[in-house]
């Protein structure tokens, strides 16, 4: 159980669908935001990272999906669309150049993955989802 709270109102696009899942993603990042905190060996720290971020990761993609979704459905005329689904493209990248540091062994990946893993969604958020929210809800999304 996470007891790190990130989430914050500032966050809402003003889409539910959208802002549930977002939720849910802070929640996982609040348990990743743990593993920064020097508890127990660099190995159990690695271990419960790898687990946490195959889970965010799964969870990301059902969200992307989930986002394009609504894009394609409502508001595909709107040219941010390509630069949106640009963003998600350049998050699955950037997560296995992680990946392959790790599987390199490279340890010190734990904290640059979750900084980086945190401060993608807070941005990725303001800048990019909440003009997709507003996009939406001229579409008539709520
Ligand atoms: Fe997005």
């Amino acid at each position: 159980m996470t007891t790190l709270d990130l989430w914050k109102d500032d966050y809402l696009v003003g889409v539910d669908k959208i802002d549930q899942q977002h939720k849910i993603l802070f929640a996982m990042l609040g348990d990743l935001l743990e593993l920064r905190e020097d508890v127990g060996s660099i190995n159990e720290r690695v271990a419960k990272l790898a687990s946490l971020v195959e889970h965010l990761n799964n969870y990301a993609v059902y969200h992307f999906r989930t986002e394009e979704f609504l894009i394609h459905r409502y508001v595909a005329s709107d040219i941010s669309v390509v630069a949106h689904k640009e963003a998600h493209g350049s998050y699955a990248n950037s997560m296995q150049g992680f990946e392959g540091r790790f599987q390199a062994g490279d340890v010190s990946v734990v904290n640059d993955l979750i900084d980086f893993i945190y401060g993608w969604w807070v941005s990725h958020i303001m800048e990019t989802d909440k003009g997709l929210g507003k996009a939406l809800n001229q579409a008539g999304v709520h």
